[in-house]
């Protein structure tokens, strides 16, 4: 079998804020070589898998050292010998290692990057392009950007309290005019700032640093930059990632900007203000992870209107997904490979979101490296959406530029899935 894995070895490299994190090497018989690395996250929901890290003081107690030992001392004994071609097998040898809740014994770090490592070698011996391998001939699509332009929350020392103000080109008629309209919004975001006096550099995942006197200046901000840009008639409109776990807690969400305090239903009222009063079209974790009384509320109330996206919510995990469709919480599930553990959890966390129409996205981390394989999962999974933060800074422009490549190659035989892609677009 020329797919069998012969090696399999864990090596320190470093993501796109200067921390540590896993790089997995898979050799198979052939000689084929897969790398698979693991992101990492700022904004972490308390259920998903946790990062194996080697605590102390060096490197902020964010070294990988222990990770490698797990890849070069149990995941290596497991996997050696194993046909890399079946990835739902490998996958589940690696469950079996570590059948915790969270990955606690091996952590999400190394069966997140030990099953990419795989995945990506066996697409790799098939001689396929990694979204082919993964669509095995089913319905593939161009997915839905949404792109960051201002950041906020953790990833930008909570210089304003909501986390991603993004924009989603709707009217575009290709991933490559998507893009272009992305790099104008973004251009004039930063001229806006300019003028403004504040522009200061950009946050974690690129966008603009958010330099505002309230939350809601930034969504005018970003209102006024589409208008700037051309695109203020419905072509490109709002995603907001509100990230509400990290302000939030107990039915108690506190604004630190604006020095203010709600409980649930005076904080829905706030978001059902600014959907009356801006172009948004898409919202994430609306309310904290433990408040699902709040999010099924705000499902309720906005569902039809809006896309409704679980992150720290459903932390990938398709039994969350399966409850929430049963409560009616959200329309729209985030799909982080290393919040579920694995490739295959990942796929079938989008998949219970798919049975139920629901919107899919598929999530970069806001600690992020050269790695590209979440573009080929949002085209070959057809999973309808990407995100993967702003249009600056190469860890994030390498998965963009990575989708252009894609369209480009395909001759036009992958159709772009523009404003379909929504939950509230279905018929
Ligand atoms: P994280 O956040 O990667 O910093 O955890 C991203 C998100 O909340 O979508
Ligand atoms: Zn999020």
């Amino acid at each position: 079998m020329s797919t069998r894995i012969t090696s399999v070895n864990g090596y320190r490299i470093w993501d796109s804020r200067g921390r540590p994190t896993l790089e997995v090497v898979v050799r198979l018989q052939d000689g084929t070589v897969g790398h698979g690395i693991a992101p990492a996250g700022a904004s972490r929901g308390s259920h998903e898998a946790i990062e194996l890290r080697d605590g102390g003081s060096r490197f902020g107690g964010l070294g990988v050292d222990q990770a490698i030992l797990k890849v070069n001392g149990p995941v290596r004994v497991a996997l050696i010998g194993m046909d890399a071609a079946n990835q739902a097998d490998v996958d589940a040898r690696l469950l079996s290692l570590d059948a915790s809740p969270t990955k606690s014994v091996l952590g999400g770090n190394t069966t997140v990057a030990t099953s990419l490592a795989v995945l990506h070698a066996s697409a790799k011996a098939a001689g396929l392009p990694l979204w082919r391998h993964l669509s095995q001939g089913g319905p593939v699509t161009m997915p839905l950007p949404e792109v960051q332009i201002f950041g906020g929350g953790a990833h930008a020392g909570r210089r304003v309290d909501i986390q991603d103000f993004l924009v989603m080109p709707v009217g575009a008629q290709s991933f490559d005019e998507a893009m272009c309209m992305c790099a104008e919004i973004y251009r004039h975001a930063g001229l806006l700032m300019q003028e403004r006096g504040s522009l200061a550099g950009v946050a974690d995942e690129g966008g603009w640093w958010p330099a505002f006197t309230s939350n809601e200046d930034a969504l005018e901000a970003l209102t006024l930059a589409i208008d700037r840009a051309g695109y203020g008639q419905g072509q490109a409109v709002i995603s907001l990632d509100i990230a509400a776990s990290e302000f939030g807690r107990d039915g108690r969400y506190r604004l630190a900007l604006e020095d203010k305090v709600y409980d649930t239903d005076a904080w829905l009222d706030v978001l059902a203000s600014w959907l009356s009063r801006y172009p948004i079209a898409s919202i994430e974790d609306p309310v904290a992870e433990d408040d699902a009384a709040g999010m099924a509320k705000f499902t309720q109330a906005f569902g039809r209107k809006i896309q409704i996206i679980g992150d720290d919510f459903l932390v990938t995990n398709a039994q969350r997904v399966d409850q929430a469709v049963a409560a009616g919480s959200c329309n729209a599930v985030l799909v982080k490979p290393n919040q579920a553990g694995t490739i295959s959890e990942a796929r079938a966390a989008m998949q219970a979101g798919q049975r139920a129409g629901w919107g899919t996205v598929i999530s970069a981390r806001s600690g992020e490296t050269e790695d590209v394989a979440i573009t080929h999962l949002a085209v070959g999974w057809n999973a309808g959406q990407l995100k993967v933060g702003s249009f600056a800074r190469s860890e994030r422009m390498a998965k963009w530029n990575e989708a252009l490549r894609i369209e480009r190659e395909s001759g036009g035989a992958i159709p772009f899935v523009g404003a379909s892609a929504l939950p509230t677009h279905r018929a």
